[in-house]
């Protein structure tokens, strides 16, 4: 991969947790505008690797820059608004607000925030700015629930729940998603549709960082593949010579 084309870079991270190298001496490259799959098997240390990225752990050791700025010393919000945006593995939406309050939260110029204050004194929807509410409507509308604008979040199916927080990320402007298991546990159809969106969004410009156990999935959409086994990255390539490699099917598929 051509080096000048990325926008995340690390550098040699190490992480430990309760005397465990969780992350050991990782260094990766994210292409700019391209989707980048992150696999390898339970506990190898995707999510914390993500936890790092995102400024909710310290690294021990190692570099992360975004673009030109150093990050891994900066808190989570000032990364958040950077444009790192990231999809929980448990979603965290607003379960009683609706749809269309959820994405009104995501304040573009506060990604990285949570502007209860600013939400609640815009409770009235007619109060509320024209140009935020319709991009709040669009982003809705990009995702596909537009049907579903003023339901509790509560209400929606798990998939619908994964569209919502994905529409979120995109409503709060970040330009850099890192989606962990974006398809768990939802079903073949909205596994579908989420596959498209996450291909819509990339052809929009932006880069996606995701974590999947569902090879197909990876096939599917991903450009890039890193392999991580035990916090270290034992294989990168194309999604078919990383499947193919035989350290990786003796790792991680058991064959
Ligand atoms: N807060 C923590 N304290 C101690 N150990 C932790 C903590 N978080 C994770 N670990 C351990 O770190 C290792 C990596 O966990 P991590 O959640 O990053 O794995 P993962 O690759 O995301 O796995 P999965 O595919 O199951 O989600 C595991 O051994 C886990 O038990
Ligand atoms: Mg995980």
């Amino acid at each position: 991969m051509d080096n000048r084309k990325a926008i995340l870079k690390i550098l040699n991270l190490t992480k430990s947790l309760e005397g465990l190298k969780v992350v050991d001496s990782v260094s990766i490259d994210i292409a700019r505008g391209r989707i980048t799959g992150l696999i390898g098997p339970n506990g190898a240390g995707k999510t914390t690797l993500f936890n790092l990225i995102s400024g909710l752990l310290r690294p021990d050791k190692g570099e992360i820059w975004f673009e030109d700025k150093r990050i891994d010393t900066l808190p989570s919000w000032q990364i958040a608004r950077a444009g790192i945006g990231r999809l929980f593995q448990d979603i965290r939406i607003f379960r009683k607000l609706s749809v269309l309050e959820n994405i009104l939260l995501a304040d573009p110029n506060h990604p990285g925030e949570l502007p209860l204050n600013l939400f609640f004194n815009y409770r009235n929807i007619a109060r509320i700015e024209q140009k935020h509410l319709e991009s709040a409507e669009y982003w809705i509308e990009f995702v596909g629930l537009e049907g579903k604008k003023d339901s509790p979040a509560g209400s929606l199916s798990f998939g619908q729940q994964k569209l919502l927080a994905i529409a979120r990320l995109l409503a709060g402007g970040h330009k850099f998603l890192l989606l962990d298991e974006p398809t768990a546990g939802v079903n073949p159809a909205m596994i579908k549709s989420l596959l498209n969106l996450i291909q819509r969004i990339v052809k929009g410009g932006k880069t996606v960082l995701f974590i999947e156990h569902n090879m197909n999935v990876v096939l599917k959409i991903a450009d890039w593949v890193y392999f991580l086994d035990e916090g270290r990255v034992t294989s990168f390539g194309r999604p078919e010579e990383v499947l193919g490699d035989t350290e990786v099917r003796k790792a991680y598929l058991g064959v």
